[in-house]
């Protein structure tokens, strides 16, 4: 099996570095995703309680039979439950069939519900109990991350937000790294739409190094030092965006592919009013 590389968290827990992302999987997809991912050597899965696959994901853990401490779970905490937060995490490990997640993250901050700071106390007190490992965020701009420092002296070990070549995030990747905060990327492959994969740098390093312009994208989040979390359903897919632990992008390619930011975002701003 492939040995891919780990991350240090700042609460000293170990996270892979390349994990499986199941958003818009049905539960039934979700098992069979998981069940492949695993056996070609993925050790993570990022999911959330509004994917509504967390018992699919929960049936490919029990099936694969694995020592729990050899997988890491992540899931997320929906906005209309940020005042519940036991109630929620304690719904989300009944259906993964888990008796504790090694990550749950506030999947958004939600400014105008003004909930957030309250949750994050929830997730404290979580880890407390042992039964999330770790506790992070998912979505926050440095202000959102600012009031969790000053209302509770503790910042998220994790900050999962939209991160991929036309969408980079400097300066919050920036402000996650100077507080010790891990940024992980979502739709790291832009959601595999030809935006990114026909971008003619990503096309010649594909070439270069015989692999597909997604395992060149995957291998520039990993190299930048992100956490990555690709999403496939297609056992192929699955396979070949794992298949990144044989090369590695130079320093000059990586300020070419750098040079493809236009801050596209494909998902809302996380300050944007929502539901
Ligand atoms: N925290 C948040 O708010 C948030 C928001 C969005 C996403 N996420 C997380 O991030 C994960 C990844 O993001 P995402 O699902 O939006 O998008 P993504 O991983 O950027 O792209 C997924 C799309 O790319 C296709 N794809 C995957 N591998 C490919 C390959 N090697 N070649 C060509 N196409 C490929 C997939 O198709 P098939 O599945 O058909 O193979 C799917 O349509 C999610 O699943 C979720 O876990 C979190």
């Amino acid at each position: 099996m492939t040995m891919h590389p780990m991350i240090k968290l700042a609460d000293g827990n170990l996270m892979p570095q390349l994990g499986l992302g199941v958003w818009r999987a049905s539960n039934e997809e979700t098992m069979t995703a998981v069940t492949e991912a695993l056996k070609t050597g993925y050790r993570a899965i990022d999911t959330a309680a509004i994917y509504k696959n967390e018992e699919g994901v929960g049936q490919a853990l029990k099936a694969a039979n694995l020592p729990r401490e050899q997988v890491f779970i992540t899931t997320k905490l929906w906005n209309a439950d940020q005042k519940h937060t036991q109630k929620a995490l304690e719904e989300s490990l009944r259906k993964l069939q888990l008796d504790y997640v090694d990550l749950y993250l506030i999947h958004w901050p939600l400014p105008q519900q003004d909930s957030y700071a309250d949750a994050w106390r929830g997730l404290i007190k979580l880890q407390e109990q042992g039964l999330a490992k770790s506790i992070g965020v998912s979505n926050f701009h440095p202000h959102h991350l600012q009031r969790l420092k000053d209302e509770t002296g503790i910042l998220p070990v994790i900050n999962q937000i939209e991160l991929h070549p036309l969408m980079q995030q400097r300066p919050l990747n920036t402000w996650n790294a100077t507080h010790h905060i891990q940024t992980e990327s979502w739709s790291p492959l832009a959601q595999g739409g030809e935006g990114v994969f026909d971008q003619p740098i990503i096309r010649t390093l594909a070439i270069k190094y015989g692999k597909t312009p997604a395992q060149i994208v995957i291998r520039w989040h990993l190299d930048n030092g992100f956490v990555v979390i690709p999403k496939s359903v297609t056992p192929t897919r699955i396979q070949e965006n794992f298949d990144v632990f044989d090369f590695r992008l130079d320093k000059e390619e990586l300020s070419e592919i750098a040079k493809l930011d236009c801050g596209k975002r494909l998902g809302p701003d996380p300050d944007a009013p929502r539901q």
